[in-house]
């Protein structure tokens, strides 16, 4: 598949109702809870700029504005996740201070040098250009600024057929790369790596929650699933291998920070 249509896919999957009753308001394991452990490593004050990168429906960088008083622009693949994210800084009062634009993380429209921060969470590992959407952070990062991720890991070659799909591509798992591999992406387009964490637990988690909320549509709502084409039967065996797969330690999640060089 050409890389624009895997994007399209990846952002319609992620604009369906159903893949939102299935994860909740953050599309990223560990939730708000690691979106803050996140911005906390970043050390922001409310002086700064920041940027969401693939900002989905707005959790993250809403997040951001309200805790922490920073002015956010979050941008993302898909339309219809801009306007639900434009909606809710409506609704919470925080549209002065949030700005959501619709555009592709591999061709970043901003300025050179304007962001303290780009956050990132969950979405690198569905880029098809990783090096590209890399080098765009740096590119668009003030020096000195940082960059806070937090993604999906995986070892390459070692996932099994249930999870090396396009279905699987699109759910963040089948592109997804080891923490060390990012840290070597970073740091090509000039990101020197921080810190790491992993948060395979968090992973687990998700599993479980996607499982029960999925138990749960199939009988109140096994016509919304068939209409987004959620192949339910599959759904068990794919939710079993990723678990094995997470205490095989092949799948995971993982929290970087990086920064930019001071020299520039
Ligand atoms: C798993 S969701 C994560 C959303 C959000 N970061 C969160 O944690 O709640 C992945 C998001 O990446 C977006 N996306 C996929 N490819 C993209 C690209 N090339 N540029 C910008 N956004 C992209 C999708 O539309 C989707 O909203």
């Amino acid at each position: 598949m050409a890389d624009d249509d895997l994007k399209a896919c990846c952002a319609a999957a992620y604009s369906s109702d159903v893949v939102a009753l299935l994860l909740g308001d953050s599309y990223h394991p560990g939730g708000i809870t690691l979106t803050r452990r996140l911005a906390d490593a970043l050390g922001l004050t409310p002086q700064n700029r920041v940027l969401d990168v693939a900002s989905g429906r707005g959790t993250t960088a809403l997040f951001l504005a309200d805790a922490h008083g920073v002015r956010v622009d979050g941008v993302d693949y898909s339309p219809a996740n801009t306007a639900l994210a434009q909606g809710a800084a409506a609704a919470t009062g925080l549209a002065e201070q949030v700005a959501f634009t619709t555009g592709d993380a591999e061709q970043l429209t901003y300025e050179d040098g304007v962001f303290d921060a780009v956050v990132c969470e969950c979405a690198l590992c569905t880029f098809p250009d990783k090096a590209k959407a890399a080098a765009e952070f740096s590119r668009v990062l003030k020096p000195g600024g940082r960059v806070g991720i937090t993604d999906v890991t995986a070892e390459p070659g070692r996932l099994p057929a249930e999870l090396s799909t396009l279905a699987a591509r699109i759910a963040c798992i089948a592109d997804a790369r080891p923490l060390a591999e990012y840290t070597e992406i970073l740091a090509a387009a000039g990101l020197r790596t921080l810190r790491t964490e992993r948060h395979d637990q968090a992973m687990l988690r998700m599993i479980d929650q996607i499982e029960a909320r999925l138990n749960l549509l199939r009988l109140t709502a096994a016509d919304r699933l068939a209409a987004a084409g959620m192949d339910t039967d599959a759904a068990p065996a794919v939710l079993n291998a990723a678990r094995a797969a997470v205490s095989d330690g092949v799948l995971g999640y993982g929290l970087l920070v990086a920064e930019k060089s001071r020299a520039e």
